[in-house]
């Protein structure tokens, strides 16, 4: 039984689909939980959320792309909280392009929020969990890091998170804190339910369970790396697709 009681969660982009599928996850295993998106309304409706069930949620808003913003939401928490123990990277956005097609600014406005706030949060965070020498950081990439049609802004950020997560983890083993990477395949969240259905149709015929995964199905894994029970896992790039890509 995972038991995350007393452990200070933040995860980034939860006010809905994925991030609030995880930070809900987490709040139900016992975790102080920091909501945190741009859209202060859906903060809010995640946070109330978790308390009717008894969870502990407080939310702030953060926009992951502004380095200022970013350092000083992890600072905020930190004078709130003393800590932070678990830090989960999920926001994200997409702008999808044929490379020949795609803008300067669809390029930058990808790259800023997918991989340079990952670095953003995780540069302050990971300096309170060197200190005390442990902690969790998930971040989540994408199956598309490997190249996607139409994603090449999406999958460069992605690869990246990739290679972020491996240095990190690298230069923060023997700190005694891990830091892990997922790549969900295709989630039903309000980035894949506008695809036209004949798109929908072709992802889940790609996916060897036969169907699109749920915020949960995620939610799950990072439950499991947050763990106690994870703590020699480091480095990883995790799959949380179904069979997507095998
Ligand atoms: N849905 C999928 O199939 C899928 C697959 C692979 C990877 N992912 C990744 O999972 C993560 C979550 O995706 P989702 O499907 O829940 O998307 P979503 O669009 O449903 O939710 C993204 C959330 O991030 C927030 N956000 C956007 N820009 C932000 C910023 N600059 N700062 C803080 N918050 C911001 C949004 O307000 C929103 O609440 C993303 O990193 C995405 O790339 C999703």
């Amino acid at each position: 039984m995972i038991d995350l009681s007393g452990k200070v969660a933040v995860v980034t982009g939860s006010g809905r689909g994925l991030g609030k599928g995880i930070v809900m996850k987490l709040a139900s295993l016992g975790a102080e939980t920091i909501v945190s998106d741009i859209d202060d309304r859906s903060i809010q409706e995640t946070v109330q959320e978790i308390q009717s069930y008894g969870g502990k949620a407080f939310g702030k808003a953060c926009n992951v792309s502004q380095p200022d913003e970013a350092e000083e939401f992890v600072q905020e928490v930190i004078a709130r909280y003393g800590t932070i123990d678990i830090l989960v990277n999920n926001a994200g956005i997409n702008r999808d392009a044929m490379m020949h097609k795609m803008s300067v600014e669809e390029w930058q406005q990808v790259m800023n929020v997918n991989i340079n706030g990952v670095f953003y949060m995780m540069q302050p965070a990971v300096k309170v969990m060197r200190e005390k020498e442990s902690g969790s950081v998930i971040n989540i990439s994408s199956a598309s890091w490997q190249g996607n049609i139409g994603q090449a802004n999406y999958a460069a950020a992605k690869a990246g998170v990739i290679g972020l997560t491996k240095t990190a983890a690298k230069e923060l083993g023997k700190k005694g804190v891990t830091v892990n990477a997922i790549c969900p395949g295709f989630i039903e969240t309000d980035m894949t339910r506008g695809v036209p259905d004949h798109v929908w149709d072709m992802m889940v015929n790609k996916i060897a369970l036969g169907r699109a995964g749920q915020p949960e199905d995620v939610a799950n894994c990072i439950a499991f790396l947050a763990s106690e029970q994870a703590n020699y896992i480091t480095g990883e790039v995790i799959n949380v697709g179904g069979g997507m890509v095998l």
